[in-house]
């Protein structure tokens, strides 16, 4: 560890940092303030009531006054922690009313965040305080212009979606936000993306969903966004060279990805799974080499019955040993029964396993998996890359679209599930599953999938560029830091 970060006169320097309750943005979280704190900051990690709460219930017998990163200080990492409220109270639904949640949350949450961090600066006028927040919220650089903090946004998504996003007013020019439903055109405009055809835009930012919350949030929040003094990326710079040299043009960027596999960190000391885990080792363990394909669409999208019945029984007529992780509220509309009946269940008694969450990295690091169903969230990709382990890809919202042309098209490291958006047959998808595990998958692919691999695991290496540029943006954020105060 480095020694203690002190500003001028001696006033420690400390990081305030508060993520969106999703896992796909709590575990990077979870690794940076591991890292800052490692270069000697102090933090104070800040999660909402509720996602602490459902951390509690899933891992410590409902306990309610579990110090989440005790683990971490033990080790010497000068890291506290703290909760928060958000708009409602603890036992609403939140991912079952999405557009309820976030509506609210960008109306109410900014006067909430703006008194909370008030309050941890005033009561700690001791020290230097940053805030470092998920890019995904609405008020950081107006609450960091209020109390004076240097104002550090994590972005958990690829540099391409980040550099989409950004350029939203460009697109809007060019009638491409909204962009048409079913008119596929070249988009050649943006600076640092070559081309991207609009069928593999962003969902959020398609004219069927221009009502979405996630479509208003989009100007919001990167209204907020091009106001930030620097901004984190979870992705590796040889990744996405163009894209990310293109932002450097706009505000600082660093690419510093993938963060859930940063090395040195007590990341095994704090609770982050939001569900408890099952453990599949020994399942594995009787299946031969790449013969197991796992199937997972996140903690965080919904889909429907119709198309979890093509997949099951895509899967059992495919032959294929298979994991299958479908968490509880997938279906989103309180239907508990994601799968078909019974029939269904004693087909795959020989080769499938069906679990509701499972230690997902541990799962794609067993030699027994071979390949990845995935709806192409960025940690499930960064997680499948990092095993090397070839990806069919079945996007289902959000910037999973733009995840699956860099996978499919860009890096070639994977496959698509079916050739149309959304749509599914069980008779496709079971052809595609049987020709992909065995031996379908072309020799370039497995190929690319070994180079890329190593290419990430290079990148969080000492003398990698996921190091340098973290290494780099400490050394940035202390001069800023001190140039403020
Ligand atoms: C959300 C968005 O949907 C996604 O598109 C965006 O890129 C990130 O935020 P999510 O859908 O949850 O995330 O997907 P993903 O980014 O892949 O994150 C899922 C996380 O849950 C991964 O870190 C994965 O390891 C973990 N997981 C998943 C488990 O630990 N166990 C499981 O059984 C399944």
């Amino acid at each position: 560890m480095r020694n203690i970060s002190m500003g001028e006169r001696g006033r420690k320097v400390h990081g305030i940092m508060i993520c969106v309750p999703y896992q796909g943005h709590l575990n990077p979280f979870v690794s940076l303030a591991l890292k800052l704190a490692s270069k000697g900051f102090a933090i104070t990690f800040v999660h909402l009531e509720f996602l602490y709460r459902k951390l509690c219930d899933a891992h410590h017998a409902n306990k309610t006054d579990v110090d989440l990163f005790s683990g971490a200080r033990e080790l010497g990492l000068d890291i506290r922690f703290t909760t928060m409220a958000d708009c409602f109270p603890l036992e609403f639904d939140r991912d079952a009313n999405f557009p309820e949640y976030w509506d609210t949350m960008v109306r109410d949450f900014p006067a909430l965040a703006d008194e909370f961090v008030g309050n941890i600066v005033s009561s700690e006028p001791d020290m230097l305080h940053f805030l470092v927040a998920d890019t995904v919220y609405n008020w950081p650089a107006a609450v960091a212009h209020k109390y004076n903090l240097v104002n550090v946004s994590l972005w958990t998504q690829p540099a391409l979606v980040y550099c989409l996003a950004y350029h939203w007013d460009l697109l809007e020019q060019n009638g491409h936000f909204p962009c048409k439903d079913d008119v596929p055109e070249e988009i050649k405009y943006v600076p640092g993306v070559e081309s991207i055809n609009t069928k593999d835009l962003m969902h959020y930012l398609k004219e069927s969903q221009f009502a979405s919350v996630a479509n208003r949030l989009t100007r919001l929040i990167f209204e907020q966004a091009k106001m930030a003094d620097f901004v984190l990326q979870n992705t590796v710079e040889e990744l996405e060279p163009q894209t990310l040299a293109a932002l450097h043009k706009y505000l600082p960027n660093y690419a510093i990805g993938p963060l859930n596999f940063s090395k040195n960190l007590p990341t095994n000391t704090v609770t982050t799974s939001l569900w408890s885990e099952s453990d599949c080792t020994d399942w594995l363990g009787s299946k031969p080499p790449a013969s197991v394909l796992y199937v997972s669409f996140g903690s965080f999208v919904h889909t429907n019955k119709q198309v979890l019945e093509e997949l099951a029984y895509g899967l059992v007529l495919s032959g294929v040993n298979f994991i299958w992780v479908i968490r509880q509220g997938i279906l989103g509309d309180g239907d508990t029964n994601a799968l078909p009946s019974d029939s269904f269940q004693d087909a795959i008694q020989e080769r499938g396993l069906i679990l509701g969450w499972c230690d997902q990295i541990k799962v794609l690091s067993n030699p027994a998996v071979g390949g990845f169903l995935t709806h192409g969230g960025w940690n499930s990709t960064l997680e499948s890359m990092w095993s090397g382990v070839p990806m069919i890809c079945y996007p289902i919202g959000f910037d999973q679209p733009c995840n699956r042309k860099l996978v499919v098209d860009d890096w070639e490291i994977g496959v698509n599930l079916c050739e149309d958006y959304g749509s599914v047959d069980r008779e496709q998808v079971a052809h595609k599953i049987k020709s992909f595990m065995n031996g379908g998958v072309s020799d370039k692919l497995k190929e690319n999938a070994s180079r890329l691999r190593q290419l990430v695991h290079n990148a969080v290496e000492i003398d990698g560029s996921s190091e340098i540029n973290f290494d780099r943006f400490v050394k940035d954020l202390e001069a800023k830091i001190h140039a403020q105060n």
